[in-house]
Parts: structure tokens; C-alpha cells; sequence
């Protein structure tokens, strides 16, 4: 492909797999991130800030995809509607390949609702799109794990069900979703095992030689969480089953 493509959150977990994946497949991406960077082997970098609508017009100009990856934790309704309207103001408007996250529709936390609402940008916008959703990645649950695991009595969310996946096998989806054709919302992506949360805090212990006392905790309001809400509503298949198990990730990770 010769014209790059952007993709935005570029510098973030997910988002660097995706760009190295990129560009072992022989393209040529240009990153979008609020820092000004030097450019690294084959990728271009743009500085701009998609929540304050500053160089997204330089960002989006001549890339024939974008990967919509960026995000804040305050919400991503805005940047999304920003990314759009930039997008389509392009004499070829690009592919908008977006990432969501499995059970937005079903959970109303504020940053849910956000998620939920700038698929309905995307869905909604004129670009050819194609809209992936994926369960919690393991660089997540291995964070809070961390913290978590500094206490000598490790609090756990009692009865959370989750079915985290591996990051660097949702950036192999999105590479492949990128250079295909625009498929509007594709099957949800999540790991092989649904568990519990305090499974897979007992998992990093266990990995880690840690000795701690895991201490359910019933958390209001999450009833929807124990109920299966982030959870792939069908056993994910072909491309869309995530095959790393957490204690492989952890294997290598904490090597
Ligand atoms: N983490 C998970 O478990 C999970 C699960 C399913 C789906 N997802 C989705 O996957 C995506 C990536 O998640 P992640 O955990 O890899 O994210 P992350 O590591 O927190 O990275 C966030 C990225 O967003 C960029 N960004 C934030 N605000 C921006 C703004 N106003 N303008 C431009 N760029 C901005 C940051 O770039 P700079 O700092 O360089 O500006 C950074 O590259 C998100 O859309 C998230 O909802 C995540």
C-alpha cells in the first residue's frame, strides 16, 4: 500500500503492536500523539491532540486507512467526532477501522457510554468502517494485579467474571481488519477462558511466588460485571478467539 496509514493512540499498549505489526507487513503508518516525537524507522509521527481538535487535518491528510486506537479514560465521544469530521472533509475518505471494547451496550459506566457512543460515530459517519470490540487485554488485569499484590491481604472484585485476551493477538485482528476491506461491526474478540478475578490474581501469585490472602470484595453496583456483561456473548471463533492463555502471557512477561 503507498499511502500511509494513521493510526491514532499509536504510543499506547495496543496501539504500538499495531504499528510494528504495520510496518512488518511493509507499510508506511504515520502515528498521531499530543507529544511531538522524532521519527522512528518508517513511521511518521504528527502532533496533534484529537480531543482538542488540534492536527487532525495534518494527521488524516493522504492516509488511505485510519486505525482509531487513541483514548482517554474521560471519554472518547469528542475525539471521535473530531477524527470524523476530519476525516471526511478528505477528497478520499479514508477507512476508519475502530477498537471497542465487548459490552459496552451492556454496561453503563460513564467511559462505556463513551465507547458506545463514538462506535454510534463511526456506524453513523459516511467513511467505509469496520468496528472490532475486545475483551480486557492482560497488560490490564496484569496492572491492577501489581498493585493489588503490594498488600499483604489482596482485595478482589468477589465474582467479576472477565475473558481477557492478549494484546499483541487483537493487533494481529486490526492489522488484518486494516488491510482488508471495510467490514462494518466484525465478531467480538476475546481470550480462550472465561475466569474469575480472583483466579487470575491467584495466577500471578502463583507466578510470581507471592504468598497473599485474596480477599473478595462485593462491590456495589457491578451486579452486571458478575452477571457476564464483559464477556463475549458467543465462544469466539477463527479470528476472533484469542488462543494465549493468561499464564502463557505471564510466563513470558515475568521472565
Ligand atoms: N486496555 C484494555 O484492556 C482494552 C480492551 C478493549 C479495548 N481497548 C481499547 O483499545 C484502545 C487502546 O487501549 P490501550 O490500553 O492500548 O490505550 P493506552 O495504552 O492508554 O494508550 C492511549 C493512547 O491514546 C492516545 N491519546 C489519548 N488521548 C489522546 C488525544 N486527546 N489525542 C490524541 N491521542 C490521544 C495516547 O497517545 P499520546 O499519549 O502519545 O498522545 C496513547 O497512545 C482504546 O480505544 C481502548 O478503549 C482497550
Amino acid at each position: 500500500m503507498t499511502s500511509p496509514l494513521l493510526v491514532t493512540g499509536g504510543t499506547g499498549t495496543l496501539g504500538r503492536l499495531v504499528v510494528g505489526r504495520l510496518r512488518a507487513a511493509g507499510c508506511e503508518v504515520r502515528v498521531l500523539s499530543r507529544r511531538s516525537r522524532a521519527p522512528g524507522a518508517g513511521v511518521e509521527y504528527v502532533t496533534g491532540d484529537l480531543a482538542k481538535d488540534e492536527g487532525i487535518t495534518s494527521a488524516v491528510q493522504g492516509a488511505a486507512v485510519v486505525v482509531h486506537l487513541a483514548s482517554d479514560k474521560k471519554g472518547d465521544a469528542e475525539a471521535t467526532r473530531n477524527l470524523v469530521r476530519a476525516a471526511s472533509a478528505q477528497d478520499r475518505p479514508p477507512h476508519l477501522v475502530y477498537i471497542s471494547i465487548v459490552g459496552v451496550d451492556s454496561l453503563s459506566f460513564g467511559y462505556f457510554r463513551s465507547k458506545l457512543a463514538s462506535e454510534q460515530i463511526v456506524a453513523g459517519s459516511k467513511l467505509p468502517w469496520t468496528t472490532l470490540r475486545a475483551t480486557q487485554f492482560y497488560d490490564l488485569i496484569l496492572t491492577g494485579a501489581q498493585k493489588a499484590a503490594k498488600l499483604p491481604v489482596v482485595p478482589v472484585p468477589s465474582g467479576f467474571l472477565v475473558q481477557p485476551v492478549d494484546a499483541d493477538e487483537v493487533a494481529a485482528r486490526l492489522v488484518d481488519l486494516a488491510l482488508g476491506r471495510p467490514s462494518g461491526r466484525v465478531p467480538d474478540m476475546g481470550g480462550p477462558k472465561v475466569s474469575s478475578a480472583a483466579e487470575l490474581i491467584q495466577g500471578y501469585l502463583r507466578a510470581t511466588h507471592r504468598r497473599r490472602k485474596v480477599l473478595p470484595v462485593r462491590m456495589p453496583g457491578t451486579g452486571p460485571i458478575r452477571a457476564g456483561g464483559l464477556l463475549v456473548p458467543d465462544k469466539p471463533a477463527g479470528p476472533a478467539a484469542g488462543r494465549r492463555t493468561w499464564e502463557e502471557f505471564l510466563a513470558a512477561r515475568l521472565r
